[in-house]
């Protein structure tokens, strides 16, 4: 009896020593972040394709990414951070190499891993420039001075430290690569629809361990939020649901407005009126990727 205590104890020891070391950060290094002049008006361009504004918007101002504007999970309400360079509340203070180990690695400013709502799964994708333009765009913007709640998730620290177990399976770090085998439009499609584009977030069902069934993607499934389901994005013309690449092109510019209703709901509209903002051939080449999708 004494003996399997002790055996018990050493166990839950080793557990620990287990688990502690397979939920450690691994941040990038200075090495990773490239000598590299930003350019802001492609870093407004990613920020859009992101939908960056869709959960970092102030409550107040839908057109401010002061954060604060409560965003339901599964696993509770969080309040997405302060974007705006104000040095207290917002990104001021970060260094580039924060910037993209939060994007890139899901490492929160000051310690911990990020809950992945916030989808760095997909911007781990993002060629490392893009990433580093969306954050001179960012401190191109006015500083706005705003604290917002903490996130309301039984256990956070746990939770935020057991994302490091959940990682070894739901972040996968290898970096995007285009096809050959495809035209140069294609690949840019491809590449702004699984990077900072983030559609598979949605559109992709999960397994059982919460990570993208990549077997599956844009097989559509379950809502992420938990309600409702998300539509496959696989044979959208031959199921007839657009009737070609300028149909979907002028779908993601006008949405509802026009009448394409089945891109309004469910988050897909905020979604749609961040595309509305992008110029046209950048839609063509999502909407040539997304429509090769069988
Ligand atoms: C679907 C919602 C969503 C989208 C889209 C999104 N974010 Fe976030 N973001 C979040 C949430 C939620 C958090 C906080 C996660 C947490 O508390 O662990 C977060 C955290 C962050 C952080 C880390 C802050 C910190 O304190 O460490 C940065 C930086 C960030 N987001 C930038 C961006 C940028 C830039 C974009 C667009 C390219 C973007 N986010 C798009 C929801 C989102
Ligand atoms: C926040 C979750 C979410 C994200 C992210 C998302 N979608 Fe959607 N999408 C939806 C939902 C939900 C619908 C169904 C909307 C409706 O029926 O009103 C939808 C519908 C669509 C449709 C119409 C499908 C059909 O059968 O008619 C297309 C096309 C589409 N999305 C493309 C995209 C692209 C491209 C992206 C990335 C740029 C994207 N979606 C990102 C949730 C999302």
């Amino acid at each position: 009896m004494k003996l399997n205590f002790r055996a018990l104890i050493l166990i839950a020891v080793l557990g620990l020593v287990v688990f502690r070391y397979l939920s450690a950060e691994h941040p990038l290094s200075l090495a990773s972040i490239p000598q590299y002049t930003a350019d802001v008006e492609n870093g407004k361009f990613i920020f859009n394709v992101g939908g960056c504004i869709s959960c970092h918007a102030s409550p107040a101002d839908a057109e401010v990414p002061s954060g604060g504007k409560p965003l339901k999970t599964p696993i509770g309400v969080l309040y997405p951070p302060n974007l705006t360079p104000d040095t207290e509340t917002g990104l001021g203070g970060w260094s580039d190499l924060d910037f993209v180990n939060a994007m890139q690695r899901g490492l929160k400013h000051g310690g911990g891993h990020l809950i992945p709502a916030f989808p760095y799964t997909s911007f781990a994708k993002m060629k490392v420039e893009d990433v580093l333009d969306v954050k001179a765009y960012l401190a191109s913007l006015p500083p706005v001075k705003n604290a917002v709640p903490q996130d309301e998730v039984l256990a956070l620290p746990l939770v935020r430290r057991g994302l490091g177990l959940w990682k070894w399976i739901g972040l996968d770090t290898t970096a995007w690569v285009a096809d050959p085998a495809q035209s140069e439009s294609w690949n840019r499609g491809a590449y702004l629809v699984n990077g900072p584009g983030h559609c598979q977030e949605c559109h992709t069902p999960r397994n059982l361990f919460m990570a993208l069934d990549t077997a599956k993607a844009f097989a559509g499934g379950p809502h992420p939020d938990g309600t409702g389901k998300v539509p496959s994005m696989r044979g959208l013309v031959a199921r007839g649901r657009f009737k070609d690449q300028a149909d979907l092109v002028s779908a993601f510019q006008n949405g509802e407005v026009l009448g394409y209703d089945h891109i309004s709901s469910g988050g897909m509209g905020e979604v749609q009126n961040n595309l509305s903002k992008l110029p046209e051939a950048e839609l063509r080449a999502i909407a040539e990727y997304v429509l090769s999708l069988k």
